[in-house]
């Protein structure tokens, strides 16, 4: 039963498995700009429905002629350690996307400063729907068009934007287990917690450390104490 559980979520769901969380739910959206009439706001890609339908109200619109057109997400918590981005662009409007590219950066900077994820391949039009892993960690997720439609130029036309991963410092499928703070810079990976940077054998014997706890596996080294070996006089701290 449970195995059965397991394979249907496995071939059906399979991306709730390796994915995560959502994190779009905690965040606000801007883009570089509007319609005329103030339709298409940025925050309609991070509200459902999660579908490539298009309607004014909701997905985004930028201006015509508006280049480079781009589409800004923000974590209200500050950095996440993003796993993978999940796009639905505008229903038959893949040419309208053309040449995209997607990036996670530290800053709102445009041009974008920071690392490209993805960049959509020439010939051909992208699939209006993408899923893009991008192993990253920063505060803003970027969706950034220099060339798009012939006739108005880049178009941003997001009817839904998924962003997976976990907030800095936790892990798990609801991101509710918090990283080692063995984990150099606790960071650790948010699908399976060990320490993306290695954990931190400064006080263990022969610096051999657990990638997931960051405890020390041979024992401390001389006059560290305790299972991470962070103390010398551990009855004091414990
Ligand atoms: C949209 O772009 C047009 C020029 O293509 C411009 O005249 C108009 O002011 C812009 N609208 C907004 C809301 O920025
Ligand atoms: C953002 O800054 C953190 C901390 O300095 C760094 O580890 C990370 O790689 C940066 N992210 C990007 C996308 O540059
Ligand atoms: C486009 O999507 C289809 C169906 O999801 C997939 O089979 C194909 O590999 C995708 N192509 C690209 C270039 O991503
Ligand atoms: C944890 O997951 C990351 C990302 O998928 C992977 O690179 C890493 O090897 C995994 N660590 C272990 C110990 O399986």
């Amino acid at each position: 039963m449970v195995l059965a559980l397991l394979i249907i979520i496995n071939t059906t769901f399979k991306w709730i498995v390796i994915a995560q969380h959502n994190l779009t739910p905690y965040g606000t959206a801007t883009q570089s700009s509007w319609l005329d009439g103030g339709i298409g706001h940025a925050q309609f890609a991070i509200q459902p429905p999660i579908s490539n339908a298009f309607s004014m109200t909701i997905c985004t619109h930028t201006n015509l002629s508006d280049k480079p057109a781009w589409w800004m997400f923000q974590f209200s918590f500050g950095s996440a350690f993003i796993t993978e981005v999940q796009i639905y662009y505008r229903h038959g409007a893949a040419y309208r996307m053309d040449g995209f590219k997607l990036y996670v950066t530290n800053t709102s900077t445009v041009p974008p400063d920071g690392y490209l994820c993805y960049e959509d391949p020439d010939p051909g039009f992208p699939n209006i729907t993408q899923t893009i892993p991008c192993f990253q960690f920063g505060k803003y997720v970027i969706y950034y068009d220099t060339k798009g439609d012939g006739t108005y130029g880049p178009l941003v036309e997001l009817c839904y934007v998924a962003i997976y991963g976990c907030p800095r410092g936790m892990w798990g499928p609801n991101c509710n287990n918090a990283c080692s703070s063995l984990c150099v810079n606790q960071h650790c990976h948010p699908g399976n917690g060990s320490c993306v940077y290695g954990c931190d054998p400064q006080q263990c014997l022969y610096t051999k450390c657990n990638i997931y706890t960051g405890a020390c596996t041979k024992g401390c080294a001389n006059g560290w104490e305790g299972q991470y070996c962070l103390c010398t006089r551990c009855r004091y701290i414990f």
